[in-house]
């Protein structure tokens, strides 16, 4: 953690000099948007405006100044302590100047950016990255894009996203890890290691941010920003323990999330902030709100002005404000009425300051070479090629892939060369020119294809082209069409919800056609959350899951359809029926009346109760034999081994998922969790054994009280290749 003698004591010394101004002043993060990172349109900040959600002071800012100029007197006052959205080196360091030379204690500035899936390399958006259930790689790609971020001039990502959900509605899915609590809390310290590493203050680390804390992917109705009303014991056992494993990962700040739990919003929730992050965790780096998060408790209706806003939110522990000023506004007031004290400013701006000491900031408070300024380099593209890879998840195939490269294609569909669908939903510093698409890599390879797009697109209606599409399916000499289908990047991400997870427009109708032709039909999706496609599954011969696969889109769905690279992803999340049958997830509880075919069972009239594609699901060019489960007891551990062999042609690699299922508890209990994951490399003919050790507590449960509870039980272990079937076998312990 980051608190030391040394630091304490220099933050003390600090704060004797400072002014109360100065003091507000670290609390404040300016910015050019009342979004945060995002840029909004001059017609949006008038509807912002309008609906009372920006003040007229903020969108004159808006409209007037879309530059910083006018923030470096407050610089040189020391009323501002942090930006979002610098992402100049030499722009950075023209503002870092006027902090450290100009203004009276010289207290460096923190630039914070949103780089969530890459800087100027372009991963896959999270929720792919996530099917590669690789921590390596997680960790990988936080640390190439803290190097490249921090040449910029940023010191400070707000990643990672580590929101459960289990709901494909909400489109802030894309953000983050998908719907297993195990495998987000992996995905969670990984990150936080790949971009701080073992010492901040290395000049290619950053701070994380670890968001939405807490809870938000739990909004009802998948609904974005929405309410969320849950147990103590499902928030600690589902949504907190990705951030307990950030926060064991040395996570240096955390941004609580919009939602309200339980009828408190998380900008102002004191048990959250407070009790559970720092007393029970024992978290010391500091909380930002999210953007203008302070503002939105009056929207909440839990706070009746911008005073009390800010009260309730320092009390509670929310030390930097994103945004709305409100801090800055208020608190001097507020500490004269003697309604916030002094102590509770201090702590605040103590927090603050022990992260930009622990980064260095003080002792290198520039960007050393911005004349480095992060351009692509190729050893960047191949990590990103490889992430990509192995983020692709093989949902179907009957036995059409992989393709001959001698082969001829036709390729349909509104993605096949949109270069700038390819990069997902959090793109601040990638760039369009910089993405391969399909097409791009076909040509590349040299593959005889046709392109056809028989969809005319605006991004929300996708309308069929069925002329263009019967021309040509009657002139192409291919036996084999590669449709690409799915949703526009534009339509997932923050805001995005959807009601509606069916493909849109004339996409699924576009398939049929192809099929009626008597094609050979491989249907690629390019989508941001799982898609309700039982039709369209059941009608292509093959169907992969290509997500928003980031710069190297089209390389790595070019390696995996055609052989170069053998298919390991699996799936992160759920592929329900229908929009209706959401949220449909793997670990859910077996109820009274367990789903089954048969009557007054829990299950739909209308659809079958079992997924698509369920979580964890993925096929390969080989196959792979689960053989020998043993599982013993060993030290107060479980001790779980299996031996896998691949017996197929082809070298692969195979994702083993260790579920559990606890039989007798004093609370319901999933009929499933993944408690762990290996992967193995195997060549042809290859096995090997895989053993997973599993200590009692790692098999506990919260009561409603809540208490977490490890009294022994008969369990049911899988060794498994997805959440369903697997070896099986019990014991009690
Ligand atoms: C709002 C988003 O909810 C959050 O994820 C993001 O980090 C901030 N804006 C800053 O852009």
């Amino acid at each position: 953690m980051f608190k030391t003698e040394t630091i304490e004591k220099r933050i003390d010394e600090l704060l004797e000099k400072m002014t109360l101004e100065e003091k507000i002043g670290q609390l404040y993060q300016s910015g050019i948007s009342p979004v945060g990172g995002f840029e909004i349109s001059i017609q949006e900040a008038e509807q912002l405006l309008e609906a009372g959600r920006i003040g007229r002071k903020e969108y004159e800012r808006l409209v007037n100044a879309a530059s910083f100029d006018e923030r470096e007197d407050m610089i040189r006052k020391g009323t501002v302590g942090s930006f979002i959205g610098v992402q100049n080196p030499e722009h950075a360091n023209h503002l870092q100047r006027i902090a450290v030379e100009e203004s009276r204690l010289g207290i460096p500035l923190i630039f914070g950016l949103d780089v969530v899936h890459g800087h100027r390399t372009v991963f896959p958006s999270p929720i792919a990255e996530a099917c590669t259930f690789n921590d390596e790689l997680f960790e990988k790609s936080a640390e190439i894009a803290a190097r490249e971020a921090s040449e910029d001039g940023i010191n400070w990502t707000f990643a990672p996203m580590v929101d459960v959900s289990r709901d494909p509605r909400w489109g802030r899915v894309v953000e983050g890890p998908g719907e297993d609590t195990y495998l987000a809390s992996r995905f969670a310290a990984a990150k936080v290691r790949g971009f701080q590493g073992d010492d901040l203050s290395v000049e290619d680390r950053i701070c994380a941010c670890v968001k939405h804390f807490a809870a938000y992917g739990a909004c009802e109705g998948g609904r974005d920003y929405n309410t969320v009303d849950m147990s103590e014991a499902k928030l600690r056992e589902v949504y907190l323990p990705p951030f307990a494993a950030a926060v064991k990962a040395g996570a240096a700040t955390l941004m609580p999330a919009f939602n309200d739990i339980n009828g408190s919003p998380c900008t102002t929730n004191k048990w959250l902030l407070n009790d559970y992050l720092r007393d029970e965790l024992g978290f010391d780096g500091f909380l930002i709100s999210d953007a203008h998060g302070i503002q939105e408790c009056v929207f909440h209706g839990t706070a009746e002005t911008p005073a009390d806003a800010a009260e309730q939110a320092i009390k509670a522990g929310c030390d930097m404000d994103m945004g709305c000023e409100y801090y800055t506004d208020c608190l001097p007031q507020l500490l004269e009425e003697g309604r916030v004290s002094m102590d509770e400013i201090d702590r605040a701006v103590r927090n603050i300051l022990r992260i930009k000491m622990a980064c260095g900031l003080f002792e290198h408070p520039y960007v050393q070479k911005p004349e480095k300024s992060s351009k692509l380099c190729a050893e960047h593209r191949d990590v990103a090629r490889d992430i990509a890879d192995r983020s692709i998840v093989l949902l179907k195939n009957d036995g059409v892939l992989p393709l001959k490269a001698d082969q001829k294609v036709l390729v349909v569909g509104y993605f096949g060369d949109k270069r700038n669908e390819m990069l997902g939903a959090w793109v601040i510093s990638g760039r369009e020119e910089d993405a391969i698409s399909l097409t791009d890599a076909l040509k590349e390879e040299n593959i005889d294809f046709d392109f056809v797009p028989c969809i005319d697109s605006s991004i929300t209606s996708m309308t069929l082209d069925k002329e263009q599409l019967e021309d040509a399916l009657r002139n192409t000499k291919a036996d084999t069409v590669i449709a690409l289908v799915g949703e526009s990047s534009f339509t997932t991400g923050e805001a995005q919800s959807k009601s509606k997870l069916e493909l849109i427009g004339g996409q699924t109708e576009m398939l049929r056609m192809i099929k009626a032709a008597g094609k050979k039909l491989v249907t690629l999706l390019i989508n941001g959350r799982p898609l309700a496609i039982p039709q369209e599954a059941e009608m292509s011969d093959a169907m992969v899951e290509c997500w928003q696969l980031g710069i190297e889109a089209g390389h790595a769905m070019y390696d995996v359809i055609y052989g170069k690279y053998n298919p390991s992803g699996r799936l992160s999340m759920t592929f329900p029926q229908n929009s209706g049958s959401c949220p449909m997830y793997y670990n859910h509880m077996n109820t009274g009346r367990p789903a089954s075919d048969g009557p007054w069972a829990s299950k739909y009239r209308d659809c079958p109760y079992t997924p698509v594609f369920p979580f964890g699901w993925g096929l390969s060019y080989t196959e792979y034999d689960y053989s020998n489960l043993t599982v013993k007891t060993e030290c107060d551990k479980l001790v779980i081994s299996a031996d896998i062999t691949n017996i197929g042609n082809m070298e692969g690699e195979e994702t083993v998922q260790v579920y559990i299922h606890r039989r007798r508890a004093s609370h319901t209990r999933p009929v499933r969790e993944l408690k762990a994951y290996k992967k193995v490399y195997l060549q042809p003919g290859e096995t090997e054994k895989v053993t997973v050790e599993l200590s009692r507590n790692e098999l506990g449960y919260y009561n409603n009280e809540p208490r977490y509870i490890t009294e022994e039980s008969m369990f049911d272990i899988f060794v498994a290749h997805d959440s369903t079937g697997g070896l099986h076998s019990e014991i009690y312990f």
